[in-house]
Formats: C-alpha cells, sequence, structure tokens
C-alpha cells in the first residue's frame, strides 16, 4: 500500500486529549448523516461525512435479547448505506452494497447474539474507501448478562480506541485519492489501488493522542477502522495487553499479547494494567510496524494512584468449538489481484464482485470448511455470522486468531482453514476483503444462506 503525506501542519504528538465518542441507547435510535466541519487538526477545520456530528460516529449501545431499531437519514451529498459490521442480521437490514440511497431508512437489529465489540460504516458499492475515510464510521457496543457479571474494568476505566490513519491537505481537510471527489465516478488514483495510508494516526478522531490514567487496569476496545494500514501495537515500556474478547465477544480464557497485530476491520478487547508504573510514568501505545509518523499511536499519562476494583478472572465464557470433522462441505476463496481484460483487478476466485450472483449457498445451522488462499495482506471479512480459525498454513492459528471473529488477517501467500456456521436468516450476504480500496476495487463475493 501507499503512503499519502499530509501538507497541512500537524500537531505535536501527545498534546491532543483523547476524546470518547457519546454514547446512544435504547430501542429506537436515530442518526443523521450530515456534512458537517470537525476541528481534528488544531485551528483547522475538516469536511467530514459525520454521523449526527461527529467523527467517529456515537457509540451506539444494545442489549442482547433486545431488538434495536437504528435510523440512519442520510443527509449527505451522496447515497449511502449503513452495515452494523459483525451483526447477526436479516439480509434485507444488512446494508447490501448497492442498497446506497439518500434519506432515511429503518435498520431493525434482532439482538440475537452475545455481548460484542461492533462497528458501524458506510458500504456504499465501489465508494466505501472514500466515505468510510471521509469519516462514516462508528462502534456499537452489544452488552449482555454474562459479561456484566465479571469483574472487568468499567465505567471511566472503560474506554474505546477506534483507530485511524489520515491524511490531511493543507485546508485541513482529508486528502483522499479518489478518481472523482464528487464520488460520482469510482476509482482510486493507480498508485493506491493496494491501499490508501494516511501519515496521521487518529484515536477516537484525534491525533496522536494523550490520556491521563489512573496506576489501575483498563479495558480498552481496540478497533482497526483504518482503510489499509494494519498495526502491530504494543505499550512501551513494556505491559502486556491481556486480551479478553474478539470480533464475537468474550475469549473462554484472556490471551497475553506483548504485541499485538490488528488488520482492518478486527476488534480487540484487552486489558492493560498500569499498577507496575510509578506517577509520572508515559506509556506510549506504539505501532511497531509503522513508518516516521505512524510508530506512534497515542500516550498514556500516568497521573495517580486509585484503589483497583478489576480483575480479568481466568475463565471468561464458554465457547463452542465447531467441529470441522462433521463438516457438510469445503470450499476455497482465493484472494488475489488478477488479469481483468487489459487492467490488473483486485478479485475473488478471479471473478469481479457481481452483486447479482451467488459464489455459494451455505445451509443455515451446518458447519463449512472455508480455505481462504492469499496473495498479498487481505483481512478478509464474512457477514452475518462469526467463524473459528482452524489453521494457518496447516499448522496452528496465531494466537491473535483465539475465539469467535468475522474478520481475519490473511497474510501473503498463505492459506488459512475457517469454520463457519451460519445461522438464523436465509438471504444474501457478503464476503469481502475489508481493505477498502481492494473492496472498491471488486475483491468481493456473495453468498445466499438458505
Ligand atoms: Cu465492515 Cu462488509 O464490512
Ligand atoms: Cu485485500
Amino acid at each position: 500500500a501507499e503512503l499519502l503525506r499530509s501538507t497541512a501542519r500537524l500537531p505535536e504528538p501527545f498534546t491532543v486529549p483523547l476524546p470518547v465518542p457519546p454514547e446512544v441507547t435504547g430501542d429506537h435510535v436515530r442518526i443523521t448523516q450530515r456534512l458537517t466541519g470537525i476541528e481534528i487538526l488544531p485551528g483547522l477545520r475538516t469536511p467530514v461525512f459525520a454521523y449526527d456530528g461527529r467523527f467517529p460516529g456515537p457509540t451506539v449501545v444494545s442489549r442482547s435479547g433486545r431488538p434495536q431499531v437504528v435510523t440512519h437519514d442520510n443527509q449527505l451529498p451522496v447515497p449511502t448505506v449503513v452495515h452494523l459490521h459483525g451483526g447477526h442480521t436479516p439480509p434485507e437490514h444488512d446494508g447490501f452494497p448497492t442498497e446506497a440511497a439518500h434519506g432515511a431508512r429503518d435498520h431493525v437489529y434482532p439482538g440475537t447474539q452475545r455481548a460484542a465489540t461492533l462497528w458501524y460504516h458506510d458500504h456504499r458499492m465501489d465508494f466505501t474507501g472514500p466515505q468510510v475515510y471521509r469519516g462514516l464510521l462508528g462502534l456499537h457496543l452489544v452488552r449482555d448478562d454474562e459479561e456484566d457479571a465479571l469483574p472487568l474494568p468499567r465505567g471511566d476505566r472503560e474506554i474505546p480506541l477506534v483507530i485511524t490513519d489520515r491524511a490531511f491537505a493543507e485546508d485541513g481537510s482529508f486528502a483522499y485519492p479518489s478518481l472523482d471527489p464528487a464520488l460520482r465516478v469510482p476509482g482510486v488514483a493507480e498508485d493506491f489501488m493496494e491501499g490508501v495510508l494516511g501519515d496521521v494516526v487518529l484515536v477516537n478522531g484525534a491525533p496522536w493522542p494523550v490520556l491521563e490514567v489512573a496506576a489501575v487496569r483498563y479495558r480498552f476496545r481496540i478497533l482497526n477502522a483504518s482503510n489499509a494500514r494494519r498495526y502491530l501495537l504494543a505499550l512501551r515500556p513494556g505491559a502486556p495487553l491481556v486480551q479478553i474478547g474478539s470480533d464475537g465477544g468474550l475469549l473462554e480464557t484472556p490471551v497475553t499479547h506483548a504485541e499485538l497485530p490488528v488488520a482492518p476491520g478486527e476488534r480487540f478487547d484487552v486489558v492493560a494494567d498500569f499498577s507496575a508504573f510509578a506517577p509520572g510514568t508515559e506509556v506510549t501505545l506504539r505501532n511497531l510496524i509503522g513508518d516516521r509518523t505512524t510508530s506512534d499511536v497515542m500516550r498514556f499519562r500516568v497521573t495517580r494512584r486509585a484503589a483497583e476494583d478489576s480483575a480479568v478472572p481466568p475463565v471468561l465464557s464458554r465457547i463452542e468449538r465447531l467441529d470441522p470433522a462433521r463438516a457438510a462441505r469445503t470450499r476455497e476463496w482465493r484472494f488475489a489481484l488478477e488479469h481483468h481484460g487489459d487492467h490488473r483487478m483486485w478479485m475473488v476466485n478471479g471473478d469481479r464482485f457481481d452483486p447479482d450472483g451467488s459464489d455459494a449457498d451455505p445451509v443455515l445451522g451446518r458447519t463449512e470448511v472455508w480455505r481462504l488462499v492469499s496473495d498479498a495482506h487481505h483481512p478478509v471479512h464474512v457477514h452475518l455470522s462469526p467463524f473459528q480459525v482452524l489453521a494457518r498454513r496447516g499448522g496452528p492459528p496465531s494466537p491473535a486468531d483465539a475465539g469467535w471473529k468475522d474478520t481475519v488477517d490473511l497474510r501473503p501467500h498463505e492459506y488459512l482453514d475457517l469454520a463457519v456456521r451460519f445461522t438464523g436468516y436465509a438471504g444474501r450476504y457478503v464476503l469481502h476483503c475489508h481493505n477498502l480500496e481492494h473492496e472498491d476495487m471488486a475483491m468481493m463475493a456473495t453468498f445466499t444462506t438458505r
């Protein structure tokens, strides 16, 4: 992927306080999408495609077992369609890419899933990259009694970290190399077809922010909402990131990471313990695979000691193991750059995305084994139901593959085996690469559950 450089004046790292998006909850939530000016870089206004005037949008909170209607009212100059990423959603509410439109639309989320860190974002066919880049993304937390009963850090010690990289033009606007800035004709400049990387790391919409913390445990809901950038996160001075949850909610047991790889679309629910640090210590969240300006993500300033009332229990939940030996069938999905006429395109199994086709017809309730094959980095996302990673190159999965996943970091020249089982709703869905430039360039396939 290609780095886009900012020409705007950038702030010194660790000077802007970390904002936390406001939460909205209830059986009926209404969100308006509007073009809004937001101060992201000090002293400049960035025009943003904003959910309720915010970037990231408000954090929607719902309760497992309780249906929720989210009305999205699109007042933007472009058509949009919202997808709840990780949502167990009937097809007519899932936000199929070709359904982008103007005006209001109700999405009914039945609440038939456990507590998990989900997110919502735009999914307009051919334009997801530029429209998410301009701001159309937010978190959605599902809560439930099982998770509430655990002694995990909560209240102001439970904090979302939505990570996005961006580049800014001199006037503060987002730089994105669209062929058509009005977003009527699809396409990204040729140099950026492998993915757009920015030189500024934003957390919750703020550049390299700083957060004051007490010397206790914090729970961080990490979402990589970047178009194409992968991160390898680590705290310096060192302290582990103890993973308690994946895309699909709580793990069975915690997984300790000295370094945590996070691909676009993935979520990691982690606990960091600052109790070993004396007040006055600065702890930096680093990106070990960043370049000059993207090796720092944000900083925690330990300012005080405080009473500790949280713990990470050795057993968090129970997870049913999908049994590959009982798989109804196997399928192979090849994610690669292929020749299409005169030019090359990102494709799945050598085909470009056909919204009217159907590339697979899995039966509800039946386990299948899917093999993903790659030429490069492709964070692969499957709609409707989560999966389990069985193997990488025939060997054991990575530590970061634990639990229920809906997005998986498929690495160059690798094959990966998943156990998938769709439940609940019959209809047409998509699976695709979550590198948004690849996705917009047709690296998407359809499946129809029956
Ligand atoms: Cu996060 Cu089909 O998308
Ligand atoms: Cu890809």
